[in-house]
């Protein structure tokens, strides 16, 4: 059996990687040749513990990587996980996932198999039925059912554990009719993952299984920060003593609770918006959506405040930010809520010291000469009048005393609760930790 995947990102490349390590005939394609060029090399891309380890040893067994279209046309699976980015009123752009599945369909003519084609990229209800099975049968000549299989197949991995997350999901949603290629793909998937639950359902409803649970993890999130702006107001209280309290209660659960400077990368602010426009159109009032959104926007204004309030006015302030990755463990910075911070301060003419172990390269694509990087935490809180801990990279955990002593001002924003337990000499505040003195009653 051999097995296509196409479009080399986070999910197309962990899943290209942890399938031929196990033994599968796979082709990974991408239309970037030096993106293939370096993947072909055991080079991943971008950052993402475990890959390259795992995409050696794929390399080292059957593992081919193209930019040629033309081999899907061997291909019994084939796995589309193009992007489907965000377009400026908030829907998402299909453009790249519609010319993917054309060239797909194009190959698909001259083809004597009778491929089944699963769609991993996210897309809002309909858009299967809508848009890409009339791409497919009217480029491949083909019907879809009859001469190739059609699966929505939603991917639910997190960057920084791609890997684990790929060997090991939580369920596997095969979306689409009841037909011979769907039999066979579930019969694929038990084999890969046995004992993991497969939920077979129609297309539209795997689409919307996707935004649901990205939208829950946002609504997870944005209720905890609300939480934790209450809790800024009573004093001593502590929000993870709360948030690690009512994940003990199974209806509630642990993860996705910890208060912070609001969620960001590439998928959960993109999938929330596309839901919410996707509402819109379809005449339900999004309010619940509506308030997450909000409450993650504003997140990011109180951490502007409190500098304010106590720096004054920013200009020329020296603020230092520890961490530009949307979360640890990655070089991802779409979406960072880091990069929005630091925007904003900009904006305000503040001036900006970037440290993250990972993200430095990546930052420098948008701000170039406008900030200042340094790989040292050291230099980057020498002579500045506020450090702003926003991702929960283990380094900051080690911050102590003696850094600090570099500073201008030794005001310590800790959006992660960081050094919470720690006796610092510092002007300290964190989010979800109460402040000494009633602001109410
Ligand atoms: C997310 C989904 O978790 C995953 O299932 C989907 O396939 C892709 O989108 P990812 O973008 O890798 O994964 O990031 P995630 O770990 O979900 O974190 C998203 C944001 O939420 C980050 O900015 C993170 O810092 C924030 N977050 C997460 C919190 O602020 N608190 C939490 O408790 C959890």
């Amino acid at each position: 059996m051999k097995i296509g995947i196409i479009g080399l990102g986070f999910v197309g490349l962990s899943l290209t990687s942890v399938l031929s390590s196990k033994g599968y005939d796979v082709v990974g394609i991408d239309i970037d040749e030096g993106k293939c060029g370096k993947i072909a090399k055991g080079i991943s891309p971008f950052y993402e513990p475990g890959l390259e380890k795992i995409l050696k040893n794929g390399l080292k067994k059957k593992l081919k990587i193209s930019n040629s279209f033309s081999l899907i046309n061997n291909c019994d699976l084939i796995f589309v996980t193009v992007g489907t980015p965000q377009n400026l009123n908030g829907d998402i752009d299909l453009s790249i996932i519609k010319k993917a599945v054309s060239t797909i369909g194009t190959n698909l003519q001259n083809s004597k198999k009778s491929p089944i084609i699963f769609i991993k990229s996210t897309v809002v209800p309909g858009t299967m039925k809508k848009i890409i099975l009339p791409i497919l049968e009217k480029k491949s000549k083909k019907k879809a059912g009859k001469d190739f299989g059609l699966i929505s197949n939603p991917e639910f991995l997190q960057e920084s554990t791609a890997i684990k997350d790929t060997k090991f999901p939580h369920a596997v949603v095969l979306g689409g009719y009841s037909t011979k290629f769907m039999k066979k793909a579930k019969k694929f998937f038990e084999k890969l993952h046995p004992n993991v639950p497969i939920i077979i359902t129609n297309h539209q409803t795997a689409e919307m299984i996707k935004y649901a649970n990205n939208s829950f993890l946002a609504t997870k999130i944005s209720f905890i920060n609300q939480l934790s702006n209450i809790c800024q107001n009573i004093p001593g209280a502590n929000i993870d003593d709360i948030s690690k309290t009512i994940g003990l209660d199974p209806r509630i659960g642990k993860l996705f609770l910890n208060a912070g400077p609001g969620y960001g990368g590439s998928c959960l602010p993109k999938d929330m918006k596309a839901l919410i426009n996707f509402a819109n159109i379809s005449g339900i009032k999004p309010t619940l959506l509506n308030a997450v959104e909000e409450v993650n926007t504003n997140q990011l204004e109180q951490i502007i405040l409190i500098s304010k309030q106590r720096l004054g006015n920013l200009n020329s302030k020296r603020i230092t930010v520890l961490g530009t990755a949307f979360k640890p463990n990655t070089d991802d910075i779409r979406d960072s809520i880091a990069i929005k911070l630091i925007n904003k301060l900009l904006k305000r003419k503040a001036k900006i010291i970037i440290h993250d172990p990972r993200a430095i390269k990546n930052t420098k694509k948008i701000f170039g000469e406008k900030i200042t990087y340094t790989k040292s935490i050291k230099n980057a809180l020498s002579k500045s009048h506020c450090a702003i801990i926003m991702t929960q990279w283990k380094q900051y955990e080690k911050l102590n005393n003696k850094d600090f002593s570099y500073m201008s001002k030794k005001l310590v924003i800790d959006c992660r609760r960081m050094l919470l337990a720690k006796e610092l000499d510092v002007d300290y505040f964190a989010i979800g930790l109460g402040k000494e003195k009633w602001n109410i009653l």
